[in-house]
């Protein structure tokens, strides 16, 4: 435990000294060995630091609803409204499933993936998790930018987020690290997640002896 507080000073420094911290970004890089995965609320900002993200890391970025739509054909707006929500959740389930089973990378999950005990299961056990956590007057803002989101047309998007975030949240909070994702920079957002991935990964390869050098 001392060892990760001093490491976290570390950080602090060398992300000061190096601006978008190298140190950081090359340990975590090196010591990476399972997929990250994101989950979090629509709005949220999966995507966006996916991409940031996965781009600092030099890994490939997948989105599990745009996949959905590439093995569709169509959008996830249209699947809801021609097939239903549960048909959709099922081909989610599916798409997520082989994401996961991917080699290092970065997923971002759709916002209902984890609900899914099959999903949290494989999300819990083979990958770093990371709760992308943004507050609701941010989610409402930016989901109400267009109109992808087909649970947020039934109703006042704002209550149907709240209600979905209640749900949601006591999952989302066994994720390995959260990271808050304001509406500040993302270059803020991505070394608050450096810090955190460096500690958690740090702590795991600990955690696991001396024979296992990676977690
Ligand atoms: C959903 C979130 C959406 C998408 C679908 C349902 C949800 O993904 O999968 O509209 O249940 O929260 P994002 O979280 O990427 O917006």
């Amino acid at each position: 435990m001392a060892r990760i507080v001093f490491d976290c000073c570390l950080v602090h420094k060398l992300g000061m000294a190096t601006g978008m911290s190298e140190d950081i970004r090359r340990s975590v890089a090196g010591m990476l060995n399972r997929p990250i995965a994101l989950i979090g609320l629509m709005g949220a900002g999966k995507t966006r630091f996916g991409r940031v993200l996965a781009d600092a890391l030099g890994l490939d970025f997948l989105d599990s609803d745009m996949e959905i739509e590439k093995a569709a054909g169509m959008s996830v707006a249209d699947i809801f409204d021609r097939f239903g929500e549960a048909y959709f959740r099922d081909g989610e389930r599916r798409v997520t499933k082989r994401l996961l089973d991917q080699d290092v990378c970065v997923i971002a999950t759709g916002g209902g993936a984890i609900m899914d005990p099959e999903t949290a299961e494989d999300v819990w056990s083979k990958t770093v998790s990371i709760w992308v956590r943004a507050p609701m007057s941010v989610m409402i803002e930016r989901t109400g930018r267009n109109d992808r989101r087909p649970l947020l047309r039934k109703g006042d998007p704002e209550k149907v987020l709240e209600r979905l975030a209640e749900a949601r949240y006591p999952i989302y909070q066994k994720a390995d690290i959260i990271v808050d994702s304001d509406s500040g920079s993302v270059d803020a957002v991505l070394l608050q997640a450096l810090e955190k991935l460096y500690s958690f990964l740090l702590s795991r390869k600990d955690a696991s002896g001396p024979e296992e050098e990676r977690i």
